[in-house]
């Protein structure tokens, strides 16, 4: 384990936000975290568990312990004729992760290519892109019980996966950390590309196999995303809202374009993106806090902005939606 006193955040948060913690602290097993967590340095003062900070915003310097994790290992525990089963670290960067299925021509993530952060964070958020969620090829997920110090693995139905959610931000949230994800990829992989045009742009760069679909999300991310070592952000700042059906007709009748994805009989999916360019604040700042350009969903930190400044343009898109269409947007980003 490393320790380090009074360390500066700027490097752990893609927002670029310049705060600091009392302690940061790197662990590099699951052992070593099970020996952190019985430090009294960490039992007695507030704690925080973070990835690579990609989805997270820190509003004021934190006072207590900031735990990193700092797994890196990749391993084949099984496989057979069609699947093969991947242990991977909680530190190992997503995006390196589905590079290496890729170069083995393992189908599964994919379409997950160039996601920011970390592969255990990956399994809190379950993140999402193109028509695929990564709880799709999750199997488990190893962690340590934060109060016991004991290892608990939990089945892919006991994460309780939805919608970017799981039971590691609602009844568990602060209870585990998150060491290691088993996955279950394809030797055979069958793609999936439904999601609006993804088809069509994947065939402008070649054939349709893992290396194409890669390449083409890549361009895609890139051309509307900002690259947050140039722009600080934190991707989609709020979630897709979900909302019933009848709400949706009567949107509807009023904007009959209105972009949408079905859910289930009795709710539909908006687009957040679309709401918000909608009312007027694609390309908008507020000091120094704006809203990409090409991405409406996505909050940027133009220069030196603080969490403050961050969290009152988010509250002002929160308030115009809400005026506007009636929904509640709820941030993706964590506050801190
Ligand atoms: N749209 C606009 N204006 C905008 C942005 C979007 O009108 O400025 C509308 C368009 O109709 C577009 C639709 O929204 O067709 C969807 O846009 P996009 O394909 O960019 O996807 P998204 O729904 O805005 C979600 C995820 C992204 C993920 C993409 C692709 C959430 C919160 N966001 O965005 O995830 O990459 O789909 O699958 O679900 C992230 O979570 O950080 C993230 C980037």
């Amino acid at each position: 384990m490393k320790i380090t006193q009074n360390a500066s955040l700027l490097s752990f948060n893609t927002f670029g936000i310049n705060a600091r913690t009392d302690y940061y602290i790197e662990y590099d097993s699951s052992s070593d975290l099970q020996t952190v967590l019985q430090l009294e340095l960490v039992k007695s003062n507030k704690m925080l568990h973070i990835g690579s900070g990609s989805n997270l915003l820190f509003l004021t310097d934190f006072k207590g312990v900031i735990l990193h994790s700092t797994i890196q290992s990749i391993e084949i525990v099984k496989e057979d004729d069609l699947h093969v089963y991947l242990e991977v670290g909680s530190s190992v960067v997503w995006d390196d992760f589905v590079a290496y299925t890729v170069k083995n021509s393992w189908g599964g993530v994919v379409n997950l290519s160039l996601i920011p952060g970390e592969t255990g964070a990956s399994a809190v958020q379950n993140i999402g892109a193109y028509g695929v969620e990564v709880c799709d090829v999750i199997v488990e997920v190893k962690t340590v019980d934060i109060e016991t110090s004991q290892t608990r693995i939990f089945s892919n139905i006991e994460c309780k996966y939805g919608y970017r959610d799981s039971i590691f931000k609602n009844e568990l949230k602060g209870k585990y950390i998150i060491t290691s994800v088993l996955f279950r990829l394809d030797k055979n992989p069958a793609f999936k590309l439904i999601y609006q045009h993804l088809e069509a742009e994947v065939l402008k760069n070649g054939e349709i196999n893992l290396q194409t679909i890669r390449k083409t999300i890549i361009d895609i991310r890139e051309s509307k995303l900002p690259d947050p070592k140039i722009t600080g952000n934190a991707g989609s700042f709020f979630m897709n809202p979900i909302i019933s059906k009848n709400h949706f007709k009567l949107l509807q009748e009023k904007y009959p374009l209105i972009p949408h994805y079905f859910v289930s009989d009795t709710e539909e999916k908006i687009p957040a993106g679309w709401l918000i360019e909608q009312c007027g604040w694609k390309g908008k700042r507020i000091g120094n806090a704006g809203v990409h350009e090409k991405q409406a969903l996505v909050i940027v930190n133009l220069g030196g902005a603080t969490g403050a400044e961050i969290v009152y343009l988010a509250e002002q898109i929160q308030a115009s939606i809400k005026e506007t269409f009636g929904i509640v947007l709820k941030a993706e980003v964590n506050y801190i």
